[in-house]
């Protein structure tokens, strides 16, 4: 199946990155945001990593202009209505996406693909509560998901091989590179990914070491691009709290538990750096 127009439900930080990632890769996208006021906020954020990007000349000009017509923002969700392929980033909530997978079921052409970027949540569910299964799938984009060169494939019981295939291409064709996996909590990244930055906090809970000696311990003796909490912050504690969450609620393995302390920060409202205020301070 061919991909002309790509349809990106949520235009946060996610689902504004990934919007981006389609535009410019050629693609006519349209993102939709619940109000005006959030689709203002993240196409201003997309429009602010345009600008840096042509100051930088990692786009001309022209490409620029080019870029900025293949995007288009929208508050109504009947504007996708004729997407070949949609990505929903909305919020790690499933009461949330199972209110909206049968309304894009019903809105969409019968051969559109039906995409979450949900990075912990059953796709299977997601699935079941449409009548197309088979074109339902997970395409998990990591922050910032213009500059992350992967993204997971999640493989339910009911998605057909046809729909992996035409996934797999889409994603090349954004330049990235696919890794498949099936729909179990957490994929692979996150699998992986959650019990490190839990124990980095249980860590500091513990008074084992500062949160500035951590980071530099894992930045200078792993060789990662940033230290756990600079990772938090920067992929959001209320993200990190739903991963966890999730994980957890699938194998009760006490690895994937919550620390007291990621709760607290998620409950005060200090979500990381969207916030302006996680286990470092970005006033
Ligand atoms: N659009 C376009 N380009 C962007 C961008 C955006 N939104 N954000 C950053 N960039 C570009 C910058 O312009 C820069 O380009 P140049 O190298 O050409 O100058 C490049 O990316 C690197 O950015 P910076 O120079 O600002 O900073 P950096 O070198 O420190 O890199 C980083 C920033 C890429 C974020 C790097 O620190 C990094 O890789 N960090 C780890 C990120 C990570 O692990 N992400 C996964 C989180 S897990 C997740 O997302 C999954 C989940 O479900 C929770």
């Amino acid at each position: 199946m061919e991909i002309r127009k790509v349809g990106v439900i949520g235009c946060g930080l996610m689902g504004g990155g990934i919007a981006q990632t389609c535009a410019q890769a050629g693609y006519t996208t349209i993102v939709r945001e619940i109000n005006q006021e959030f689709l203002d906020k993240g196409m201003a954020r997309i429009e602010a990593a345009w600008k840096k990007m042509e100051g930088k000349g990692k786009l001309t000009a022209q490409q620029a202009a080019e870029t900025r017509e293949h995007l288009q923002g929208t508050i109504n969700l009947e504007d996708l209505a004729d997407c070949d392929l949609i990505i929903e980033a909305v919020i790690e909530n499933m009461e949330e996406k199972v209110r909206l997978y049968p309304a894009l079921d019903r809105l969409l052409k019968p051969e559109a693909l039906l995409l979450s970027n949900t990075s912990s949540l059953s796709v299977t569910q997601m699935g079941a509560v449409t009548k197309r299964p088979d074109k339902v799938a997970g395409l998990h984009f990591f922050n910032p998901a213009p500059v992350m060169q992967l993204v997971e494939i999640v493989r339910t019981l009911s998605t057909s091989d046809e729909t992996i295939a035409t996934v797999q291409q889409f994603a090349q064709s954004l330049g990235k590179t696919p890794v498949l996996a099936k729909d179990t909590a957490g994929f692979i990244v996150n699998f992986l990914l959650i019990p490190y930055l839990i124990s980095a906090i249980r860590m500091l809970e513990n008074g084992t070491a500062t949160r500035d000696d951590i980071d530099t311990a894992m930045k200078l003796g792993c060789g990662y691009p940033m230290g756990p909490f600079t990772l938090l912050d920067y992929v959001g504690l209320d993200t990190t709290l739903w991963a966890a969450e999730a994980i957890y609620d699938e194998y009760k393995d006490p690895l994937y538990a919550p620390p007291p302390l990621l709760r607290r920060m998620v409950q005060s409202g200090h979500y990381g750096k969207k916030s302006g205020k996680g286990f470092y301070d970005y006033q």
